[in-house]
């Protein structure tokens, strides 16, 4: 939708039913799932959705959805049809006007519908299979197959028949006009108060800053704070960039051995990252009380972090807690500003394209809040942090030298609790295990294992283990997200 240049969000089916009988959306669609709607306990909707009013259009899941809910039927499948179809329009109204009547589309199915609910009508089907119907005068659609993918012939051309005819969306939504509605709604919620932004050094915290400081001049303050889980020589040239390319006022405070302090001895994910959380508002508020009259904190808080840190099933399916958003303490006396909650990562590039800022820095690779904690297994240390800053930068160094910087949406190395025996000359050695990461991706919230050539990853590995004292083995993590995430914790 948001290629389409239309504004739109996800949100989990539970509690989806109040939430947009509040927020009366122009349309609504039901995604598509693995699950199936015949197995008990399924994700579902209550029946009052469907008397709403509000356009629909269900794709697979979605469709059976609507078929089981408005009393059609579903047929269960044993087997997946899954692949190119060829499509036969039966109706060239509403979602398919201007297409032609025979295309081809990709299915990826178990169940299908059986008999359509009363008041709807097949629109187009593709063998026996039932693969669009709708009806008009409730204004609910449904398609079978997958107009998302590229494998869809006319596959946006009917996500905007959708769009225009059926919702009467505006195309409007385009990263200049995100500007100008952003720094809008941002003076308005800071009125004529103080903020302090926190910056990581990333695009997003700086283009978060930036948007700021367009709306509040120079009653911002940016804050980069040196938790001693940044990259070698991290904390300089960040500082050093921001001042000096960026035109921002910016404090570096030197935290990084309050942060240590706190995580010494802490093995679990989850605690790392809340006491990370926790620690950067305390050094936001003390700066801010140092400035003076500071009512609110500026964050860089993207829509994934936000998809990723709300649960649909409860604490149990709960992903990560991100720094800046699920690990904020609850007593915390700064109102928070997130201009880019809304955005996806290849959005805020766009924007920070928009705002002038260098290609060479837009791309830079995402960072995680919590730093090298989560790229550190196990217990923080001193010395572990030393052995993987000395293998990450090998890692950014020949990414970069490979010219491959732009291909990987991340690289980097991770510190295993693991210890491995090696030869070295004549004797035997026995220390720790590094693990490479590079995947590829467009949003963070997918991502697949980069196929690096082989002789980048053996430069790499021969690199660590002759370099950097303490690491004898280098292992390459294949695993794609999901199953596996990105960071290891
Ligand atoms: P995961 O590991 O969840 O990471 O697949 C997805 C993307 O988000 C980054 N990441 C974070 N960014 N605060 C951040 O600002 C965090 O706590 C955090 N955790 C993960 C990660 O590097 C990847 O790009």
């Amino acid at each position: 939708m948001r290629e389409l240049s239309v504004y739109c969000e996800i949100v989990p089916y539970s509690g989806a039913l109040e939430r947009i009988g509040r927020e009366r959306p122009a349309g609504v669609i039901l995604s598509g799932g693995p699950d199936s709607v015949c197995r008990p306990g399924s994700p579902t909707l209550p029946p009052e959705f469907f008397d709403l009013g509000i356009p629909t259009l269900g794709i697979c899941y979605g469709l059976q959805l609507i078929a089981a809910r408005l009393q059609g039927s579903v047929v269960p499948g044993n087997q997946r049809e899954f692949g190119r179809a060829a499509l036969e329009v039966l109706d060239e109204d509403t979602l398919f006007a201007g297409l032609p009547r025979n295309f081809q589309v990709w299915m990826s199915h178990g169940d299908r519908v059986g008999t359509l609910p009363p008041g709807f009508a097949e629109l187009a089907r593709s063998g026996e299979v039932i693969s669009a119907a709708g009806d008009p005068i409730r204004r609910i659609w449904g398609l079978q197959f997958h107009p998302e993918v590229a494998h869809t012939e006319h596959g946006a051309e009917l996500l905007e028949n959708f769009l225009a005819r059926i919702c009467g969306c505006r195309r409007d939504w385009t990263m200049q006009s995100f500007i100008e509605s952003s720094v809008r709604r941002i003076r308005e919620a800071i009125g004529d108060g103080r903020a302090i932004c926190g910056l990581s050094g990333g695009v997003d915290s700086s283009v978060a800053a930036i948007l700021v400081h367009r709306a509040i001049g120079d009653r911002l303050t940016c804050i980069f704070v040196d938790n001693g889980l940044l990259r070698r020589d991290e904390f300089a040239t960040v500082l050093a960039t921001f001042r000096d390319r960026l035109g921002l006022g910016i404090v570096g405070v030197e935290a990084g051995d309050r942060f240590l302090a706190r995580l010494e001895r802490v093995e679990d994910p989850e605690q790392k990252r809340k006491i990370i959380g926790e620690e950067f508002i305390r050094v936001f508020e003390e700066e801010a009380r140092r400035l003076g009259d500071v009512g609110f904190l500026v964050q860089g808080t993207l829509y994934p972090d936000v998809i990723e840190s709300t649960s649909v099933l409860g604490p149990s399916a709960l992903i990560k807690s991100h720094h800046n958003v699920g690990g904020l303490p609850l007593d915390m006396n700064l109102r928070l500003v997130e201009p880019l909650r809304e955005l996806f990562k290849d959005e805020v590039r766009r924007v920070a394209l928009e705002l002038g800022m260098e290609p060479g820095f837009v791309y830079r690779h995402p960072f995680p809040g919590p730093g090298l904690a989560v790229r550190v297994i196990g217990a923080i240390t001193p010395e572990r942090l030393d052995l993987l800053r000395r293998a990450d930068r090998i890692v950014q160094e020949e990414i970069e030298r490979a010219g491959l910087s732009r291909d990987v949406w991340q690289a980097f190395a991770v510190l295993l609790p693991v210890q491995s025996v090696g030869v070295m000359g004549d004797d035997r050695t026995y220390e720790h295990v590094a693990a490479l990461r590079a995947v590829t991706s467009t949003d963070g919230m997918t991502a697949d294992w980069a196929r690096l050539p082989h002789a980048v990853l053996e430069r790499i590995s021969s690199r660590i283990v002759n370099e950097v004292r303490g690491i004898n083995r280098v292992v390459y993590d294949i695993t794609s997200k999901p199953p596996g995430t990105i960071e290891w914790e």
